[in-house]
């Protein structure tokens, strides 16, 4: 398929009803198929035409809800979006052995996010850091005035850092706003306050303003969780629970000095902390953005990049798994609020605002890593994920829904997922039927 040509003037000025008539008409596709992307009951188009550019309807992802996660002492059913099969069943079953420990124990620094603002062009760099830093009262009083409402609700900006670096451009002063965003992801808030403050940093260091945007290396608004998994629930197959804990340790122990397993160490993290920010319309990029480069962060002096969790073996002989990383989520504003699905799912959360939420996000992030290093110190990743897997290789092959099970069985069995297999599968079942 594709597009003789992708300029579409006036796109965005249509109804969505008149995009997708557009959209099926430049790239040939029929008036039926387009209404694919019509959303399921619960979201209101017109909602959605109000969050995005050009929308022409939605994308839906599967949501699941993970069991037996117990935090802080209180029960939660976790909404998670995500394509990936064995995600949902892996965090319900880490859920499961870590409350079997007394549950997660999580805990998040003061939510407080950095703004940065560059300046360059003055004359004597380290005098004008100087300059800025001995205004810091007046100045916070300024970025205040922005946002007396976050001010109301126990917030604001709290203090000024700066450094001079030495840049491939020569040098420049980058000032860090420190704010306390309380309840939201808080870029709105930081960028405001940051875009109000340029001007005077400008001013006092005798040159000029650059760039002014939030930081996702959000190191001063860390989330924390804590969970003991009992020897005695990890005995697996032939694997003695002590055995399952060394294998573990050694998993963790490689991540700890190799860069490239330590990537998708973390990359398994995040497979739990985005579908949960997902499913509750959280800025999973940010996330993302934030948990990597704090990983990076981590790692100075001379590292590439850290495992955002550790393992331990405690004085019982039980394996104790923690994990580290910036969690800037919000309740207010954003999707959290305007989108129908992500509200009910934060209400199925049950919070009472962002830092609940971050707690709950990173306890997910340590039952996903625990349970994917479970897997790969004993029967390896793609047995259980190749039984979910091969159900979306029987949909692609072509199986209708009441084929697809005995498709994926079939295929599973094989011990050859693959799409060929599965249409040999399908054929022989169909001549059959
Ligand atoms: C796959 O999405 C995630 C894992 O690769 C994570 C890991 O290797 O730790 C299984």
């Amino acid at each position: 398929m594709g597009v003789q040509n992708s300029e579409l003037p006036g796109f965005y000025k249509l109804s969505v009803e008149e995009r997708r008539k557009k959209i099926a008409e430049v790239a040939g596709l029929p008036a039926s198929e387009v209404d694919g992307w019509q959303p399921g009951t619960g979201v209101d188009i017109g909602i959605l035409d109000r969050m995005i550019e050009n929308v022409v309807g939605a994308f839906s992802l599967p949501l699941g809800i993970a069991t037996h996660f117990l935090v802080n002492g209180k029960d939660y059913l976790v909404p998670m979006a995500i394509e990936e099969p064995s995600v949902v069943a892996a965090a319900s079953h880490a859920a499961k052995i870590a409350r079997a420990g007394g549950g997660f124990h999580a805990m998040v620094s003061a939510p407080q996010m950095i703004g940065q603002v560059q300046i360059l062009g003055a004359k004597d760099p380290h005098g004008a850091l100087h300059r800025i830093l001995e205004d810091e009262t007046r100045l916070l009083e300024l970025a205040n005035a922005k946002d007396p409402v976050l001010a109301k609700v126990g917030g604001g900006a709290r203090r000024l850092e700066a450094r001079v670096v030495e840049s491939p451009r020569g040098p420049m002063i980058i000032v860090h706003l420190v704010v306390d965003v309380r309840d939201a992801m808080g870029a709105n808030a930081v960028n405001t306050m940051s875009e109000a403050l340029a001007p005077e940093f400008a001013r006092l260091a005798e040159g000029r303003s650059h760039l002014r945007i939030i930081s996702n290396l959000a190191i001063y608004r860390v989330a924390r969780s804590r969970a003991v998994f009992p020897r005695d629930t990890l005995a697996f197959g032939n694997w003695k629970g002590s055995d399952v804990i060394d294998g573990i340790l050694d998993a963790w122990a490689m991540a700890a000095c190799d860069p490239f397993r330590c990537a998708t160490h973390n990359k398994g993290i995040m497979n739990g902390i985005s579908a949960v920010a997902i499913a509750t319309g959280n800025d999973f990029r940010a996330l993302e953005s934030g948990a990597h480069s704090y990983a990076a962060w981590k790692a100075r002096p001379g590292g590439v990049i850290a495992p955002l969790s550790t393992y331990e073996q405690d004085a019982n002989g039980n394996l104790v798994g923690t994990i580290e990383l910036p969690m800037a989520v919000g309740t207010v504003g954003g999707a959290t609020v305007s989108h129908p699905t992500a509200r009910l799912n934060v209400r199925l959360l049950g919070i009472s605002g962002a830092e609940e939420l971050a707690r709950v996000i990173t306890s997910v992030g340590l039952a996903q890593n625990f349970a994917a290093l479970r897997a790969l110190a004993t029967e390896g990743i793609q047995k259980g994920h190749m039984s979910l897997h091969a159900r979306n290789v029987a949909m692609a092959a072509g199986a209708n829904a009441s084929e697809v099970d005995r498709v994926a069985e079939a295929l599973a069995r094989s011990g050859t997922v693959r799409i060929d297999k599965a249409k040999e599968i399908l054929s022989t079942l169909r001549s059959h039927a």
